[in-house]
């Protein structure tokens, strides 16, 4: 089980709040597609109501969707995740944050999108964390070609997904998208704070890229990634990890066995949450 399952104590309460908040504003949509899960404003430093996107929760009780992450190729094929520039920004309240976000095919990307389940405490969440951005295997992986063909800590190379568009293991249809777990922005930091990170490859993201100004900037060659953080309760979903994940409507599907949530990572929507304030109080 992962370490930092559940947030701090302070943290969990919080979280466990907006959580039911999420229960009572579930059903509001728009024509958009945008669910607002919690309407309260975060006080202290970067927190509040963030749109993002999401891989569509489908079923389960996670009140939402897993945060995308943007990612691009460097020139030589490795992957990388997309992290804005950081800049001071002054509130009307006059005091001064430290935010990063930037403009992307027509979104808001913000790094707020991972501040929740702990990760808002962690030193590779805060907009002036300095990492390389690289993907790296994690050794967190019930996948067995990873197991075999990766090591842990390497930096996640095009190359080792050549078979995407074929790619089974037996756990839904062959074809769909060849999966890996990794880890972003870590290589340097406690375990603890780890953030893990799923990724897969498919021919649907290329279609879907091919169609959506949002998924052609934060999609690569097929590659899609997630923060790998259940928005239940933060344990760590796989897609096509798990025997049980059939059973559950999940086959083609990230499924969390713990209490059995499903998202799609092919269904990407437009959702809203109460971002957890980080700790420090730079304003
Ligand atoms: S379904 Fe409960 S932690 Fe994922």
């Amino acid at each position: 089980m992962d370490s930092d399952k559940y947030p701090t104590e302070s943290d969990r309460r919080r979280f466990v709040k907006g959580v039911a908040g999420g229960a009572t504003m579930a059903a509001i949509t728009t024509a958009a597609g945008a669910a607002v899960e919690g309407t309260t404003t975060g006080v202290g430093s970067g927190g509040g109501t963030v749109t993002y996107r999401a891989a569509k929760n489908t079923d389960g009780p996670a009140p939402r969707g897993l945060p995308q992450i943007p990612l691009e190729l460097d020139d030589e094929g490795y992957l990388k995740g997309v992290w804005p520039e950081s800049e001071e920004r002054e509130l009307d309240d006059g005091t001064t944050v430290t935010i990063a976000e930037m403009e992307l095919g027509g979104v808001t990307y913000s790094t707020q999108w991972f501040q929740y389940c702990g990760c808002q405490t962690f030193q590779n969440v805060q907009p002036d964390g300095e990492y390389d951005n690289y993907m790296r295997y994690s050794a967190n992986t019930r996948l067995d070609w990873q197991s075999e063909q990766t090591s842990i800590g390497e930096r996640v190379h095009v190359d080792q997904f050549e078979d995407y568009a074929e790619w089974g293991n037996g756990i839904g249809e062959d074809g769909y998208g060849k999966p890996a777990n990794c880890t972003w922005r870590s290589q340097e930091v406690d375990s603890e704070e780890t953030l893990p990170i799923q990724i897969v490859r498919s021919t649907r993201v290329e279609e879907a890229a091919a169609e959506d100004e949002w998924l052609a900037e934060s999609t690569v060659d097929g590659f899609i990634a997630f923060l790998n953080k259940c928005t239940h309760f933060c344990c760590i979903p796989g897609f096509k990890d798990s025997s049980d994940a059939p059973k559950f409507g999940a086959a083609n599907k990230s499924y969390c066995g713990c209490h059995q949530s499903v998202y799609d990572p092919f269904d990407i929507v437009e959702r809203s949450f109460t971002a957890l304030p980080r700790p420090d109080t730079d304003g």
